[in-house]
């Protein structure tokens, strides 16, 4: 594991220094990597509490001093040891300004990879540790999360004993590769009516919800397939009352939604209906949600970053394979005025029920087959690099058996149509992969769903096009010895690569599988220059993506890394 010391004494012989060479030894013998900051060497000055960093500095500190390359060891780190003397009944001065400049980026949710802290102490006196002890309990295992694995201390003036230098040693020679399974609650209370017979129950699901229904939909492709008649004839049989929102577009836009919410208010709607895919359902839960809002507008939750708890209840028809949003609480709205693609997220917002017949996706021009198919692929592979090897195993090995199942049955529905086993295969693994279930004890961290929200606010290009472009040059682009072993995982657990190899080649071996994948056998094409889309927002896109920070996830990618992998697709 990687570890991070901040060594917070002056004296480059003294007790804490001691303690902190021991443990550096026995973790070094075991094979951790450990990096030791001097703070006391280092020119860090105190927090400022300018709240840059909480506003427009998105989680950057305003003060560009040695604290930089702390930064970057927290973002990396699993384990923080800090080391201190005692100073006046607490951390030393220089210890505690690193501390709190922590407030710029020292939060659970930036720093996924950080789990466990320990602390080393050096005093005068015996048992002084109170002020120490109470940072340790309250700024580190409770604020952040982390898991307490050790206090060590010693007293008195005399050298360290060879006993307590031996304690270190131990200490860090056992240490165990830290458990990415967090805690986590399951609640996905969406009831998933899937297969070929089960419109008999969809007008007596509707109707739980009141009688006035908005049903969305897109194109108009429902009317011409037969949907439309089906669907409004079963509702109206049951005696609800049908207001349309059509031409929803791929996208969605949130002038949109605001028009779908307008008709709710005005209305008097009861429950939203949505017939289609992705798009068609997320922009029905932005409607849902902004129907509940004073003014009926959908941006600013999402420009607040707002959590959804209340909006109309949603029912969907799925037509597409891809997003997982018929299963999920999240719908991405676009704002082409601002060239912002963005998620508004909500329990509020998991559907009450899915309807799922993998026959509605019969006639998907191969076009959307094969981009709703990437999509689910990289949902789950968003996800199941952020840990490697080390993450929950019955989960890691749940995210291959989804991934395999639409490498294996995405050539067939290209193929056929009309094959029902393909099609249901792939519908299914459009909902497992993000109703989170393959979530479950991990950090979400979507790298290359950042990276291409981007290109679809700026250019309007279909998502699963876009992940299929940048997918691969992000793998080739975090590839090096530590990421090899788990690129080539993916490689042997879905791709069918030969097991032995060398992790370096078996990496490059599962990147040419994941290309094959997206370029052969789904057939799109490989650059972005193909799709008209040249380097000129590649900065602002990243500064987007980043949100001004970095993408956290196996490895953390900043502005330029970004900027980097944009241009490799080209
Ligand atoms: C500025 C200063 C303040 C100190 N305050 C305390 C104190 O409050 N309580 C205590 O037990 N020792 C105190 N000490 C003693 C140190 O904690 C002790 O010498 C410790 O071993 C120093 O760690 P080091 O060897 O890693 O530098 C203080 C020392 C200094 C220089």
């Amino acid at each position: 594991m990687n570890i991070l010391v901040l060594n917070g004494s002056p004296r480059p012989k003294g007790h804490t220094k001691t303690m902190v060479n021991a443990f550096e030894k026995g973790a070094t013998d075991a094979g951790h990597t450990v990096k030791v900051i001097d703070v006391c060497r280092k020119n860090i000055k105190g927090c400022l509490a300018c709240e840059y960093c909480h506003t427009k500095g998105n989680f950057n500190c305003v003060q560009k001093d040695d604290m930089q390359e702390v930064y970057d060891a927290l973002r990396e780190a699993n384990l923080l040891v800090l080391a201190s003397p005692i100073y006046y009944h607490n951390l030393s001065g220089q210890l505690k300004c690193v501390i709190d400049r922590f407030y710029a980026t020292g939060m659970k949710a930036l720093l996924p990879k950080l789990k466990q802290v320990a602390m080393f102490l050096a005093s005068g006196d015996e048992d002084i540790y109170d002020g120490a002890l109470y940072s340790l309990k309250g700024d580190f295992e409770d604020f952040l999360g982390l898991e307490n694995i050790g206090v060590f201390t010693v007293h008195g003036e005399e050298e360290v004993s060879e006993e307590k230098k031996q304690e270190l040693y131990e200490f860090g020679r056992n240490l165990k590769e830290v458990t990415f399974m967090n805690d986590f609650i399951f609640h996905n209370p969406d009831k998933v009516y899937f297969g070929k017979n089960q419109f008999t129950h969809l007008a007596e699901e509707v109707s739980k919800y009141g009688k006035k229904v908005l049903m969305v939909y897109g194109g108009g492709s429902i009317k011409k397939n037969g949907l439309y008649d089906q669907v409004t004839k079963l509702l109206t049989e049951k005696g609800l009352e049908i207001f349309e929102l059509a031409g929803v577009e791929p996208n969605p836009r949130h002038t949109t939604v605001d028009r779908g919410a307008e008709i709710c208010k005005q209305e008097g709607i009861d429950v939203v209906l949505a017939v289609g895919g992705g798009s068609t359902i997320d922009c029905s839960k932005g409607i849902a949600a902004a129907a509940k809002t004073e003014d009926g507008k959908v941006w600013p939750l999402v420009e607040g970053n707002v959590w959804v708890t209340d909006a109309l209840p949603i029912i969907a028809i799925l037509t597409n394979a891809a997003t997982g949003s018929e299963m999920d609480a999240w719908a991405v709205i676009s704002n082409m005025d601002v060239n912002v693609k963005i998620g508004i997220g909500g329990d509020a917002l998991i559907p009450k029920a899915a309807f799922e017949n993998p026959e509605l996706t019969y006639s998907l021009p191969a076009y959307q087959t094969a981009c709703g198919a990437f999509d689910i692929f990289n949902h789950v592979l968003d996800n199941y690099y952020l840990a490697g090897d080390a993450t929950f195993d019955m989960v890691l090995e749940m995210q291959e058996a989804v991934m395999r199942a639409v490498v294996k049955w995405t050539p067939v529905a290209l193929a056929e149509p009309e094959n029902y086993e393909a099609r249901a295969n792939l519908m299914w693994a459009s909902s497992m992969a993000l109703n989170t279930i393959l979530d479950a004890g991990t950090v979400h961290a979507p790298a290359c769903h950042a990276m291409e929200h981007e290109l679809s606010a700026y250019y309007d290009i279909t998502h699963g096009h876009g992940l299929a472009i940048v997918t691969p040059r992000w793998l080739k682009y975090i590839l090096d010895e530590s990421t090899a072993p788990a690129i080539y995982r993916l490689g042997t657990h879905v791709f069918g690569v030969e097991a032995g190899l060398d992790p370096m080649d078996g990496a490059k071996k599962a990147i040419e599988a994941v290309e094959h994948f997206a370029f052969d056998v789904l057939g799109l094409k490989k650059t972005l220059t193909e799709l008209n889309i040249n380097e000129e927002h590649f900065v602002d896109m990243a500064k987007h993506a980043s949100m001004g920070a970095f993408i956290p996830g196996i490895k953390n990618l900043n502005q330029e890394d970004i900027v980097a992998i944009y241009k490799m697709c080209l």
